[in-house]
């Protein structure tokens, strides 16, 4: 028997007792009253599954192909912040973690460790691009992305302006030092000191990032890399329609993890419609509450090619460094596996939305 967890609450519950209460509450946090954040959870326990039988199941794969490179799991790393609040390596180990399970890594833009030791690392690693006012470092940290052999860019769009967290508030949430956002050293921001009063990634991100971002950005980038370009932070179908007709290779529902605007909807009820009105142009993903096998299910049902998550990285990272991931994902992917299985389904590709159902 392992002494890991047994699932993904006890691999946060472990981590909340090792984590100063600082990181575990910005880690864990979302805006406002959190409501956004309890929905992306509570809206998949009310889906229901309705299993088909008598399908041979001895032979199965949770392999996934993503533009045209296979992947040994549907279960994607989101890009998260700060890994080195939570272990030492920071996204050395996570990125390790990564290429052990075979899956994809999103790398923040606000990693603690610079981009081109983390993309070095492994082939399957994705940057998540924040756009700054200093429109010239952001083309710098696009450019810095595809030469160190970044697979894609992620551009998020919802966090342009800060989400209000309280919790951040409360603690003046910062960054200690000898911690750096290490991809923005160069250009000199850097550091992220204590705000009196405040969070000081909320005054970070509400003076350096360009709350001017719009549609006509997407052909900037698109000129400025040779890389696919995904859209991070869609939940509306008529933005997931403007994405693929400005020429963007992929769409990620979120409302990152309902830490931006309190009250939006949970992602998995985004998604059916935002599936729709992509009409297979370009692959769909979802993120935000999936902590189950049976939440993955649901996700691919509902027309995701695979799905992120976000905190289980974290709270792996800071149980147990690259092997406390390793394990934390794998316990999901154990889950995933059983799920598939019981709904008549050997490999993910075999998810079909007729296997949804009301309570
Ligand atoms: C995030 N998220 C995020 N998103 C992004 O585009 N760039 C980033 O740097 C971060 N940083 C970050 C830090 C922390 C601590 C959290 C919890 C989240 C959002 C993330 O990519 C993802 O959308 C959500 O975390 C997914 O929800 P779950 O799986 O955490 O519930
Ligand atoms: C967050 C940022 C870094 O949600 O995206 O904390």
């Amino acid at each position: 028997m392992s002494d890991w967890p047994l699932n993904l609450a006890g691999f946060e519950s472990a981590a909340r007792d090792r984590l100063p209460q600082m990181v575990y509450d910005y880690y864990a946090g979302g805006a406002l009253d959190e409501i956004t954040l309890r929905a992306n959870r509570d809206a998949y326990d009310e889906i229901a599954l309705r299993y088909r039988v008598l399908v041979d199941v001895s032979r199965r794969s949770l392999a996934t192909g993503i533009f045209g490179r296979s992947l040994e799991t549907p279960i994607l790393f989101a890009p998260t912040a700060f890994h080195r609040l939570a272990c030492e390596e920071g996204e050395m180990a996570t990125v390790r973690a990564a290429k052990e399970l075979g899956t994809l890594m999103v790398l923040s833009s606000l990693s603690t460790v610079p981009m081109e030791q983390v993309i070095a690392e492994y082939e399957h690693v994705w940057f998540q691009l924040y756009v700054y006012r200093d429109r010239g470092l952001t083309r710098e940290l696009v450019a810095r992305a595809e030469a160190a052999g970044a697979a894609a860019i992620v551009l998020t769009v919802d966090a342009q302006i800060w989400g209000r967290r309280e919790r951040d508030v409360r603690n003046q949430f910062h960054l200690p030092q000898g911690i750096s956002v290490a991809n923005a050293l160069p250009g000199g921001y850097g550091d992220m000191p204590e705000r009196e009063g405040d969070s000081g990634l909320a005054a970070y991100v509400n003076s350096l990032f360009d709350p001017a971002l719009s549609w006509e950005d997407i052909a900037w980038l698109k000129s400025v890399t040779s890389l696919p370009v995904l859209l991070k932070g869609i939940v509306h179908p008529d933005d997931a329609r403007l994405a693929v007709e400005h020429g963007v290779d992929g769409v990620m529902v979120s409302n990152h993890g309902g830490r931006q605007l309190d009250t939006a909807c949970a992602t998995i009820r985004a998604l059916p419609d935002v599936v729709a009105a992509v009409q297979g142009r370009a692959p769909v993903f979802v993120d935000g509450g999936i902590r189950r096998g049976t939440d993955v299910v649901k996700a691919l049902a509902y027309g995701a090619s695979a799905v992120f998550v976000g905190r289980p990285v974290l709270w792996g990272l800071a149980v147990g460094g690259d092997a406390g991931i390793v394990a934390a994902i794998r316990s999901l992917q154990h889950e995933l596996d059983v799920a598939l299985a019981l709904c008549g389904a050997a490999t993910p590709a075999q998810v079909t939305a007729d296997i949804l159902a009301p309570w």
